[in-house]
């Protein structure tokens, strides 16, 4: 058994969210995952790729190149790789040897979404890629806003911190904190599930928090719930939402009320550096462009938020990685999740020794 260390260790065999499609606007876009630095292109047929951002002739960033009609071509003196990582043209000769050549990524791009398989490439398999369903072609469209924020701390301190709310009462008193008590006593229930696990926080017979009543009207108090569902390595799905007294949210949430999709995905970039990706859905109020950007413009400082804690907490455990953390009862969903990745990264580092053998 490894022993467990607040900065999680790379799972290799997995998606994870390299960019929003946004983001390579331009057409080419420079990203270093799990230590490895990584080129973005639109092809000319318009496919995203990736490659070592590293040129085999003389270790150039081919990001420093430019994205022409057979690949992307280095800056520095002119080789040209398509999205194999393949040497498709050497100036001034005709013959390419084999060595020319640099490493390719799978990469899928869905819904707004571009994934990134860092493992295998021959263990990359596409129906492992978690549905966002609320994005443009996706099953059930919402207006939404998204950002890609850096984090200076491991992957998983991000999910260890959507895995405990507890914080909203202390991190986020400035933005969307409210009393810690209600949420230190929210009524909480975790499962495992088959790729993570999921917890249901219910506030029954609440009052709405302002941005609740601005976006879904309520006149008196709700029953509120937060549901998170982490999907192991680096990524936490979150329905927030109420409805009115009376309406049987227990038994049909369903309905219409106040709902918030949130998509976090968390890539690791280094050991103690990440990117955090997020998407706000705008459930309640569709046909108002402003209740989504009002939505995002609530959401944002209240990450930066997040992300300045955890920046100051991952200095501190770097000074000492693996002194053993303090265990309390608000950490039980944040221990499912870091127990479902555990057993997962034991057995990807069987599979890799037993492959070895
Ligand atoms: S370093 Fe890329 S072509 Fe020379
Ligand atoms: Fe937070």
């Amino acid at each position: 058994m490894a022993r467990e260390s607040a900065n999680a260790p790379y799972l290799r065999n997995a998606w994870y969210v390299a960019l929003f499609d946004d983001e390579l606007e331009k057409g080419l876009l420079a990203r270093t995952i799990m230590d490895e630095p990584i080129a973005f292109f639109r092809d000319a047929s318009g496919k995203v790729c990736a490659i070592e951002d590293r040129c085999c002739h003389r270790g150039a960033a081919l990001t420093d190149g430019k994205v022409i009609e057979t690949g992307l071509q280095c800056g520095y003196h002119g080789l040209v790789f398509n999205g194999k990582g393949e040497c498709v043209e050497i100036p001034g000769q005709d013959a390419i040897p084999p060595m020319a050549k640099v490493k390719y990524y799978p990469v899928v791009e869905r819904h707004e979404i571009v994934w990134i398989w860092m493992g295998d490439p021959k263990l990359a398999d596409e129906s492992q890629i978690v549905d966002w369903p609320f994005h443009k072609g996706g099953a059930t469209p919402l207006p939404h806003r998204k950002a890609c924020m850096p984090i200076h701390a491991n992957y998983l301190m991000m999910i260890d911190n959507l895995m405990d709310l507890t914080h909203l009462g202390y991190v986020h008193t400035k933005t969307i904190g409210g009393n810690p008590r209600a949420h230190v006593n929210a009524e909480m229930n975790t499962v495992r599930t088959e790729r993570g696990c999921k917890y249901v926080r219910w506030m029954l017979d609440s009052v709405p928090p302002p941005t609740y009543v601005k976006g879904a009207g309520f006149k008196g108090k709700v029953d509120r719930w937060q549901e998170f569902e982490y999907v192991l390595p680096g990524l936490v799905l979150q329905w927030s939402g109420a409805l009115e007294l009376g309406k049987g949210a227990r038994e049909n949430r369903n309905q219409e009320g106040f709902h918030l999709r949130l998509f976090h995905a968390i890539t690791p970039a280094t050991e103690n550096r990440s990117y955090y990706f997020w998407s706000t859905a705008n459930g309640y109020r569709t046909d108002d462009p402003q209740a989504t950007e009002d939505m995002y413009q609530e959401i944002y400082p209240t990450f930066v938020e997040d992300v300045d804690i955890m920046a100051n907490q991952q200095a501190r455990i770097d000074l000492d990685p693996h002194r053993p953390l303090l265990n309390i009862k608000a950490d039980n969903a944040l221990h499912h999740a870091r127990r479902a990745f555990m057993a997962a990264y034991e057995a990807e580092q069987a599979m890799t020794r037993q492959a070895a053998e």
